[in-house]
């Protein structure tokens, strides 16, 4: 299949790409490299810089590459920074997506899978969180992802569209290609990892006083190319049916279990820094992704938190400018 992948020179895109590849489809990247990197492209893949907004640039890209599916990742994704500036977040990821969808219609290609997340979900009401779980965003970035999975059906009925939703939980891990480069970091594991390398004094530990097992939060880490091969699996259902899928490991780690087993992979000391909860922090989201299990044959091939931690760390030793600079 030739495949559009918006995002596709981010974190999570670069490797759905790398599963792209390896089960022999085409993928054809679209990105405006707002966040993501020219280099995370590899050389055997068309790239095309373009926004989501250029509706123009992207009929010509769907018809010249003659493409048969869309996968969507392009979007901003900070929860607190979507807290302050929330039109940011409506302006790209909703109206972004409405001009991608229309640009699909007007070219006559109706399969779309949607990066969707767990912050869909907000306030877990039980935890593993499935696909029946009320949907109550608590931050705009999860408000302007449930928005697009509310509109989606809208276009499957005018227009036949189908469509998955895959709501990740925390996405983590690298490929020996591909890793986490974000300006900011905001996620824990390449946090940890920056202090481990000496970039940063020390992490942050957001609440101590959960009623967790150590009192720090808990999350459901799931690995990149884990994710990667659950977009490839649900290209084929597609055929047929629309079908939203949960993606985790059905396991939780609490930050404390996480710098500890960074502490154990990577032989470096690792201060942490307690502080105050933060706002929004519910104390465990865990994923049951029974169904992307049942249905489309997912099997998450990194279930351990110390093979995840491990991959990523392979890749910050072999890329410790990131993106910027030669592998070492
Ligand atoms: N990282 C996570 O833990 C996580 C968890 C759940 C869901 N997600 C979702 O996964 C997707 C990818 O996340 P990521 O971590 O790879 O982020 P990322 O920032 O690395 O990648 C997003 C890419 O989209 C591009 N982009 C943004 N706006 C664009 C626009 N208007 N036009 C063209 N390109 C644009 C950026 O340049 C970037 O390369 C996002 O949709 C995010 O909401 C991520």
């Amino acid at each position: 299949m030739n495949v559009l992948v918006t995002g596709g020179a981010g974190y999570i895109g670069s490797a759905v790409v790398e599963e792209l590849l390896a089960e022999q489809h085409t993928p054809v990247v679209y990105d405006n490299l707002v966040a993501g990197h020219r280099e995370a492209v590899p050389s055997n893949v068309a790239f095309v810089q373009g926004d989501l907004f250029d509706g123009q640039l992207l009929r010509q890209t769907l018809a010249t590459h003659a493409i048969d599916a869309v996968i969507h990742l392009a979007a901003f994704l900070q929860p607190n920074e979507s807290m302050t500036n929330p039109g940011k977040y409506f302006q790209n990821n909703v109206a972004g997506t409405v001009s991608l969808l229309n640009a699909m219609v007007e070219s006559g290609v109706r399969r779309f899978i949607l990066s969707s997340t767990c912050a869909t979900f907000g306030d877990p009401v039980y935890t593993p969180i499935d696909e029946r779980h009320p949907q109550q965003p608590i931050s705009p970035y999860g408000v302007s992802k449930l928005m697009i999975e509310q509109m989606l059906p809208w276009y499957e009925h005018a227009h036949g569209l189908r469509y998955s939703c895959m709501r990740y939980f925390n996405a983590c891990g690298a490929t020996p290609e591909h890793g986490e480069d974000h300006d900011p970091e905001i996620h824990l594991i390449p946090l940890i990892l920056q202090v481990a390398m000496g970039k940063r004094a020390n992490v942050k530990i957001f609440g101590t006083d959960y009623d967790t097992r150590d009192g720090t939060c808990i999350r459901d880490y799931v690995h990149i190319s884990d994710l990667g091969r659950a977009h490839v699996l649900a290209l084929g259902p597609l055929e047929t049916r629309s079908r939203n899928f949960n993606l985790a490991n059905g396991d939780g780690f609490t930050v404390r279990e996480v710098i500890e087993a960074a502490r154990h992979v990577t032989g470096r000391e690792i201060a942490g820094v307690e502080e105050p909860r933060r706002a929004g922090d519910p104390p465990v989201m865990i994923g049951d992704s029974r169904r992307a299990r049942e249905e489309l044959g997912w099997v998450p091939r990194y279930s351990t938190i110390e093979s995840i931690i491990q991959s990523a760390w392979d890749w910050h030793l072999r890329f410790p400018q990131g993106y910027a600079a030669p592998a070492q």
